[in-house]
């Protein structure tokens, strides 16, 4: 995905797209430009690599302009390059665009352009959709860009500044988000408030196949037919504070400190029924409980919630479940009828295989329920019902407390209907949502292992490839502690279910092979003690996770995380923490990018 920002209005527009496009850089990060209209010319600057070396530039040559557009790229077509990087402009130079989303129908529509005689100069989609832009400007460019959106089969959220036109930007989206914020006497638009909330807390989100014509003098919104079409404004809900770093090095690490409270804002009011926000809950139990068929899908990170969901909506429930990879989901033709729920978990909600599993089972009959973090965002509107992990933004493009959340809302959706279907009887109840309510401040204490981490993470930062070992419930935490090691410093990192290791990985086990292992006193403890024993024999080095106040690890690991107590339903979420604080400091201690890691980017809005 890439961040899109525009302004217009009293103000020098440059510093402005640079601050926004600081704050989307988390959408994207392999280049960045902006087009400003300067003396009634275009003026394009654009460099491959971070904000910061676009600002650079931008300092050593100065702009004046009241109105100007912004982008951050994440690639899709075209390799990262200065040449590639937006704005594009067409062949006559009178109009700039920016784009986030693909153009499908892009070759075919360049073949057009091309007999009629338009030149291109880069490998980008965009390219294609500013030269139909400039094809159709005739005299109005709110219809040129109508025209070419007509044309365009695909997802975008574009916007267009013409010198012709001067003060005026037009945007338009069709399934990737575009904000307009409003100030006084100026406009803003992004892919995310985020980008203008310093300035203004006022909205207007532009939805599907709308057009907004935005000036200083305000925003007028019409369909792709043209009527116009009345827009609420609403207030955004976040504040500067929750996406600045607020003295943390790092988004990631201050996202790490937040999970305390985030598991709080997740739990509040939902824990006992009549709770305030439990409504969505009981909707949501209501369906489950009469479903022929459960599927829960979703990608990456949220992926491996959804597994934690499938072990804890089985054992503690009762209800068979199935898990899917979102982008496997639609094909393999999965059974699906007007009683099946799917339920999609997205922290972005924006994550386009959620979102095409989401709609393909929906035209399936099914009924669509999304975990999501984002409100308005397009997995809550796709869905019958909507469960808010309530996390607050997440910036590092690495997920971590919305991971926890996502988990958190899994065990009230799992206690919930473990008392509907009677298979956790009262008392069982009470136990659990007495360990629910104690879990910030038990998350707190697994927080408390941060110093000792950062020593072991000092010990492993030249591995070339780490284990992750879990059974149950803690297998997918095995996973997700990998992909973190993974995304963040560059190792090689493999999750597995413990007892899998002897049937291939422990062929890799040698003295330079760590291996991490979740091993808290639960019921499986006895058979994973067995598999670190069969590490230990190898002399695989372990790093083991385990219950407060355990000894019988201590003889067989070479460092051992002791946790707080808990009820083993809870553990993963305890159990997450010391793991992202690993891949952490160990991407730091090897002076990586920790908040934008190479080739990724927060949501991926392609399929
Ligand atoms: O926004 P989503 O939860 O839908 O994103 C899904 C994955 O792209 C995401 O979890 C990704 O795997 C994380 N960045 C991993 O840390």
């Amino acid at each position: 995905m890439c961040g899109i920002v525009g302004y217009t209005g009293g103000r020098n527009a440059a510093p402005i797209l640079l601050a926004g496009l600081g704050r989307l850089e988390y959408r994207g990060y392999d280049s960045s430009g902006i087009a400003l209209i300067q003396n009634d010319n275009l003026i394009v600057r654009k460099k491959q690599g971070k904000v910061e070396d676009l600002r650079l530039s931008l300092e050593r040559e100065p702009t004046a302009s009241l109105i100007g557009l912004g982008h951050t790229r994440w690639a899709t077509h075209g390799v990262p390059s200065e040449q590639n990087a937006h704005p594009h402009v067409d062949n006559a130079n009178r109009i700039a665009l920016i784009h986030n989303g693909i153009i499908e129908n892009h070759a075919a529509i360049k073949e057009f352009l091309l007999s009629e005689g338009y030149q291109f100069y880069t490998s980008t989609d965009t390219e294609v959709l500013a030269q139909l832009v400039g094809h159709h400007f005739h005299a109005n460019l709110a219809d040129a860009v109508r025209a070419a959106v007509n044309q365009v089969e695909g997802s975008y959220s574009i916007a267009v500044i013409a010198p012709e036109d001067p003060l005026t930007i037009v945007a338009a989206r069709n399934g990737i988000p575009l904000i307009i914020g409003i100030g006084e006497g100026e406009y803003f638009i992004a892919s995310d408030t985020a980008a203008f909330l310093e300035h203004t807390n006022q909205i207007i989100t532009l939805e599907d196949h709308e057009i907004a014509v935005i000036t200083p003098a305000g925003v007028n919104v019409s369909a792709a037919g043209q009527q116009h079409i009345r827009k609420e404004i609403s207030t955004v809900a976040s504040n500067l504070e929750q996406i600045e770093k607020n003295g943390f090095e790092h988004f990631m690490l201050k996202e790490i400190y937040d999970q305390p409270r985030a598991l709080e804002a997740a739990m509040r009011g939902r824990i006992d029924p009549g709770g305030i926000n439990y409504h969505e809950i009981e909707v949501v139990l209501s369906y489950l409980e009469n479903a022929s068929r459960i599927y829960l899908t979703a990608c990456g990170t949220s992926w491996h919630a959804a597994l934690i969901g499938e072990y804890l909506l089985e054992q503690i429930a009762g209800v068979a479940v199935e898990v899917e990879y979102a982008s496997e989901f639609r094909y393999r033709q999965p059974l699906i009828d007007k009683k099946t729920v799917v339920v999609a978990i997205s922290q972005s909600g924006e994550t386009a295989d959620t979102l095409a599993a989401m709609k393909m089972a929906k035209e399936q009959g099914a009924m669509v329920i999304g975990i999501a973090n984002t409100v308005g965002s397009s997995v809550s509107l796709a869905s019958d019902e909507t469960i808010y992990i309530n996390a607050g933004p997440e910036i590092g493009v690495a997920s971590t407390k919305s991971f926890t959340s996502q988990v958190m809302v899994l065990i009230l959706l799992a206690k919930a209907l473990g008392e509907r279907t009677g298979r956790l009887d009262a008392r069982a109840a009470a136990n659990m949502a007495q360990a629910i309510e104690a879990l910030p401040e038990m998350a707190n204490a697994s927080l408390g292992t941060a110093g000792q981490v950062q020593e072991i993470a000092a010990q492993f930062e030249r591995s070339r490839d780490f284990l992750y070992l879990g059974r149950g419930l803690n297998f997918p935490v095995a996973l997700e502690g990998a992909l973190k090691m993974k995304e963040i410093s560059y190792i090689h990192a493999e999750g597995y279910p413990a007892a899998e290791m002897k049937h291939g990985p422990i062929a890799l086990i040698d003295e330079n092979m760590p291996v991490v292992c979740i091993a808290p006193r639960d019921d499986t403890y006895g058979k994973i003690l067995s598999n670190i024993q069969e590490v230990k024999a190898r002399r695989g080095r372990i790093i083991a996770l385990t219950s407060e106040g355990d000894k019988g690890i201590n003889k067989l690991a070479d460092h051992v995380i002791q946790l707080p107590e808990t009820i083993p339903a809870l553990y993963p979420i305890l159990a997450a923490i010391p793991l992202q604080l690993l891949a952490y400091h160990i991407a730091v201690g090897l002076d990586l990018d920790v908040d934008q890691p190479r080739n990724l980017a927060k949501c991926v809005t392609v399929e």
